[in-house]
């Protein structure tokens, strides 16, 4: 079992996504996972647990995409971009400081709905 710290999910499928240009999603997308790696947040033996990354069709909020939103945060950031994904990633999910100016929203899960850390695992 892997501990699992965060779970990126971006609305950005090339072809469907109606937030965004298509290009411009694979772009984001293709940069969230280059950081991921650069950043090492996939190996297994970093001490908060392992960062997944999923590309999804839709969030439904299909305006100001690129869309993400950070599990089990609940915040949403809208207008992502290549330019704005390492900062997201490196501020929010290394340094625990969420970058405020990109946040569209925040679903927080409440404390009953959300195991702490060390007991979600994949
Ligand atoms: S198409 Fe991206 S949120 Fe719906």
């Amino acid at each position: 079992m892997q501990r699992v710290s965060h779970h990126l999910l971006l609305c950005a499928t090339a072809n469907k996504a109606k937030c965004c240009d298509s290009a411009l999603g694979s772009q984001t997308w293709n940069e969230l996972k280059s950081v991921v790696r650069e950043l090492d947040l996939e190996n297994t033996q970093r001490p908060e647990g392992i960062v997944l990354r999923s590309k999804v069709d839709c969030l439904r909020i299909c305006e100001r995409g690129p869309i993400l939103v950070v599990w089990p945060d609940g915040i949403w950031y809208a207008e992502v971009s290549p330019s704005r994904i390492k900062k997201i990633i490196q501020n929010h999910i290394v340094d625990q400081q969420p970058v405020e100016e990109w946040i569209l929203k925040r679903t927080p899960l409440g404390p009953t709905d959300t195991p702490p850390a060390e007991q979600i695992a994949i």
